[in-house]
């Protein structure tokens, strides 16, 4: 059984191990930690049955738009549900208070674009460059009802 939760600062070093089996250039805890300090800054957590977190997700409120940080399951499990867990606990979070969620995400990274866009996302554009290693990202959108 997976538990969705709201994030507490104990739980910093198991949400930067997700982090850290889950991307080419993990955001560092300096990095959590300043983001996690802005008042619109918010992150959930989701926990197995044994209490270790398995993913997260983090995101910010800004005038009127949610922004998704980031999303990120550990890869033993992935494809059971625990990611969507996560993204409909966040949608649940801002219906009625914003009217779009935005994100970026690797042109390549071809996992998680289809995961977005099973949610309803839309491929709105493109940003060069915008990662380190020089690959694109695509700026995709979700209009809330
Ligand atoms: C993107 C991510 C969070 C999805 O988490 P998840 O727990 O595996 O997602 P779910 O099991 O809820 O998947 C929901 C649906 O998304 C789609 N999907 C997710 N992963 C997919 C994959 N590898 N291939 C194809 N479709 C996929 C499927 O439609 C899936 O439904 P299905 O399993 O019934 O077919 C996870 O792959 C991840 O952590 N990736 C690495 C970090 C990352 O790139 N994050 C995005 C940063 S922008």
């Amino acid at each position: 059984m997976v538990k969705v939760r709201e994030y507490v600062e104990h739980d910093l070093d198991s949400v930067l191990e997700v982090e850290n089996a889950s991307f080419k250039f993990p955001y560092s805890k300096e990095i959590f930690t300043e983001l996690l300090r802005q008042k619109s800054t918010r992150m959930l957590v989701a926990e197995d049955i044994d209490g270790r977190i398995i993913g997260y997700i983090l995101y910010s409120i800004k005038s009127g738009k949610c922004l998704l940080i980031s999303i990120a399951v550990l890869p033993e499990y992935r494809r059971l549900g625990v990611g969507s867990m996560l993204m409909q606990m966040l949608l649940k979070e801002v219906s009625g208070n914003v009217k779009q969620v935005e994100l970026q995400v690797g042109c390549k990274n071809f996992d998680a674009i289809k995961f977005y866009l099973k949610f309803n996302f839309k491929i709105v554009g493109v940003i060069p460059k915008y990662y380190p290693d020089g690959e694109d990202a695509y700026f995709m959108v979700k209009i809330l009802d």
